[in-house]
């Protein structure tokens, strides 16, 4: 391979996501593979840990392996493409970039950087490709245009609250439709998992899934990104599709919507409408198949209250809206996110964390989860990453300094009283709550609060809960 070519290589594999290291024999000494795409389950990275490269990759042989190579030439391999097929089956793609490692002058081994080409991967390289021109080298800005892969099926949404339950069948039932679909929800609840979800549940799933934050692109930059350009419509501008063009037959995830300028939404209306898309300085139009998924952490109704949101466009968008309720709402996924998390990352760190302490138990349901999942997610890595390994049980001390502050600021606002006041106190505001929430519809405020419908009337007239007009 020549150095233009090893450049070329080199331009491809814009980041990695594995790492192998074999001996002079061939033996795998340690893998990561950090694209899931590689080994389903971590566990079975350790399984293949001393067995040769070829019994893990039969597809494998001397010639093909860039890591062999290297090894027998003592030279860096940079392969645009290798193609293996792994130990069950499954046909990789990926792009490598091999070294020789030496010792003493003597070659010992090998390592590869690598990463997987996929369907996806080809296409998002796209975009980047298209629009890097235009961004002049931002690589934040880049970052931020790199549509997603959709890896999250409704399986992947742990829940035992009745009314995530219900909005999964939802999102189920919604995925087989083909209208747009508008996601609210706080952040982190899980807006992003629903979009993907709902594709992968969708007879799209096999298509592209592409998604876009739109607070994350100059304004500028946004018409062209999304519709696409032709040559000459402005300076340097070259014919290039855009985002929806590269979505066809799949779906567009359009987050923080509120976002994109007023004038812009017009166009995104005629997609909706009739389905076309006119590329920045074109005159023609083209006909696109792309369903639009919109999320927002603002509420739709108050978006087009303080004019983020055109109400024409917001009819169009909102035709299925899914309202995640916040984690503060839902207290018993608690305990089921929590075993998830703490599973999670006791295989991920390398602990073994087998119980929670009941002090902490009980101040993550006290908690306010301002960041919601997200916040919950992180405060058990946070632990777990600090934990010793010889813990099983998570303590106050392990996320104490994660949430100091809202210990301090509660521990400030509760004075000791009888427990059965402050449990009455608490239990009027939730069904206060509850009974707004649902503009004093009792059987759907006996759902929220999950009690039956007879009880929470005996217990309004004892609170003498008057609701809110
Ligand atoms: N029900 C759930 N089960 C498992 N993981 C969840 C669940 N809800 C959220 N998560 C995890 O929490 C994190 C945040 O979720 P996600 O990115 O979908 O939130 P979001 O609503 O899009 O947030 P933002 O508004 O900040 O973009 C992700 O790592 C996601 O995997
Ligand atoms: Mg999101």
């Amino acid at each position: 391979m020549n150095r233009l070519d090893n450049y070329e290589v080199l331009n491809q594999l814009k980041y990695i996501d594995g790492i192998t290291i074999i001996d002079n024999k061939g033996t795998i000494l340690f893998t990561i593979k950090f694209n899931p795409i590689f080994h389903s389950e971590i566990r079975e990275r350790e399984e293949i840990l001393g067995e040769s490269l070829f019994t893990v990759f039969p597809s494998l042989n001397e010639k093909a392996s860039t890591l062999l190579n290297s090894l027998k030439t003592g030279r860096p391999i940079f392969k645009g493409k290798q193609e293996i097929v792994d130990f069950m089956g499954r046909k990789i793609e990926t792009t490598n970039i091999s070294l020789p490692i030496r010792a003493h002058g003597k070659i010992i081994g090998a390592i590869e950087l690598s990463k997987e080409r996929s369907k996806e991967d080809s296409i998002s390289n796209n975009a980047i490709e298209i629009n890097s021109e235009m961004f002049r080298g931002d690589k934040r800005l880049l970052e931020s245009i790199r549509p997603e892969r959709a890896k999250y099926t409704l399986k992947d949404i742990i829940t035992d609250n009745e009314q995530m339950k219900n909005l999964k069948r939802l999102t189920e039932k919604t995925a087989k439709g083909s209208s747009p679909v508008f996601i609210y929800g706080e952040t982190g609840t899980g807006k992003e998992l629903f979009a993907q979800s709902l594709h992968n549940a969708s007879n799209r799933a096999e298509k592209p899934f592409i998604a876009q934050n739109c607070a994350a692109i100059p304004e500028a930059l946004i018409e062209s990104i999304l519709f696409g350009t032709i040559k000459g419509s402005f300076t340097g501008a070259e014919n290039n599709p855009g985002l929806f063009e590269i979505a066809e037959g799949g779906t567009i995830f359009l987050d923080e919507i509120n976002s994109m300028p007023i004038h812009l939404q017009s166009k995104l209306l005629r997609v909706l409408q009739d389905g076309y898309i006119r590329r920045l300085g074109d005159r023609n139009i083209r006909k696109v198949d792309v369903r639009i998924i919109t999320a927002s952490n603002k509420r739709p109704e108050d978006c087009v209250k303080d004019k983020d949101m055109r109400l024409d466009l917001y009819y169009r968008l909102c035709v299925m809206t899914l309202n995640i309720p916040p984690l503060r709402e839902r207290i018993n996924d608690i305990k089921p996110l929590l075993d998830f998390f703490i599973s999670k990352y006791n295989v991920l760190l390398h602990k073994n964390i087998t119980n929670v302490s009941k002090e902490v138990y009980d101040f993550l349901l006290r908690y306010n989860w301002p960041g919601n999942v997200r916040e919950l997610e992180h405060i058990v890595e946070f632990a777990i990453n600090q934990i010793d390994e010889w813990e099983d049980t998570l303590q106050m001390k392990d996320i104490e300094d994660r949430v100091k502050n809202f210990i301090k600021h509660s521990e400030e606002e509760f004075q000791i009283e009888p427990l059965k006041d402050a449990v009455a106190r608490l239990e009027k505001i939730m069904i206060e709550k509850a009974i707004n929430k649902t503009k004093n519809n009792v059987s759907q405020a006996a759902k929220l609060l999950e009690i039956p419908r007879q009880t929470l009337q005996n217990k309004i007239r004892l609170y003498e809960i008057v609701p809110k007009s």
